[in-house]
């Protein structure tokens, strides 16, 4: 995938991975909504706001291949959060000074925006800084409550932090945070084989997760979303089920068959 100026991947799959995410955030956050909405009536223990950590930023805006110019996650989220009117305090880490910068200054721009529509975007914190160490610092100050939440990882190639997501997957006051993934698995295999590194799958089996859902792999380099949940429903849930599949189906073994497997073992 090209990387451009600032440090980020933007390929022929983005736009899509873009309005996928969206997709995808509107779903979970609506759910989120009513369920914080439930626990609130029923009075349940939990933490009073959605926890969102997007661990790989970005800059907020990108420049497609094309010319024109679309929003990033950080961006999509907020939105969706207005959109959807959840207590979310959402994080965005970005560890590229430069890219950084820019994101500041887009988030500046999309907050300006949402004023003049007499609109406000939800309160959020822009670190720059390594996100694994957001993570950790997390782990060790964990809220007092358990929340409902989502922990997004975008990097520009296979560089996951699946030890500290395992460790986060782990911790009882984390089980209702979902952890959504998104990555290439052409680029897994080729580090695999190339390298002798443990698979796809193997790195994802040590995320403690109990149900999982894959996207239909798109590209030549098969880009997809992973999502981890301990809710065993909430992998139907999506809207887009004729894209994103329950990895326990028929549909959502294959391709998770078709992103892990060596291309000359598929043919075996
Ligand atoms: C594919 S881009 C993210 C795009 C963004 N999620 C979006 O949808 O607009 C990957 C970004 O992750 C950043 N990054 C890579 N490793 C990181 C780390 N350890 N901590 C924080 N950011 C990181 C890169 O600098 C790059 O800007």
């Amino acid at each position: 995938m090209p990387i451009n100026q600032y440090g980020v991947g933007v390929g022929a799959e983005t736009e899509k991975k873009e309005a996928d995410f969206t997709d995808s955030i509107m779903d979970l956050l609506s759910i989120g909504r009513a369920t914080l909405t439930k626990a609130k009536r029923q009075g349940w223990p939990v933490y009073p706001q959605f926890l969102y950590l997007d661990m790989n930023a970005g800059t907020g805006m990108l420049d497609l291949q094309d010319g024109r110019r679309v929003p990033g996650s950080p961006i999509r989220f907020l939105e969706a959060a207005r959109a959807v009117g959840i207590a979310c305090a959402p994080i965005f880490v970005e560890i590229k000074k430069k890219a950084f910068v820019e994101l500041e200054r887009n988030l500046l721009l999309a907050s300006a925006r949402a004023k003049a529509d007499e609109d406000l975007l939800p309160l959020h914190r822009l670190i720059n800084a390594d996100s694994a160490d957001v993570l950790r610092e997390l782990m060790a100050n964990p809220p007092a409550r358990k929340p409902y939440g989502l922990i997004y990882c975008d990097p520009n190639g296979c560089e996951v932090p699946f030890e500290d997501l395992a460790r986060f997957s782990q911790m009882p006051i984390f089980e209702r945070v979902d952890i959504l993934v998104y990555v290439a698995g052409g680029a897994f295999k080729r580090v695999a084989t190339v390298h002798d590194r443990p698979r796809l799958l193997e790195y994802l089996s040590t995320i403690r997760k109990r149900h999982w859902a894959v996207r239909q792999e798109r590209g030549p380099d098969q880009w997809t979303f992973l999502f981890g949940t301990n809710w065993p429903a909430l992998p139907r849930k999506f809207r887009r089920r004729l894209l994103i599949h329950d990895a326990s189906t028929d549909t959502g073994q294959t391709i998770l068959h078709r992103v892990n497997t060596p291309r000359r073992e598929m043919m075996l």
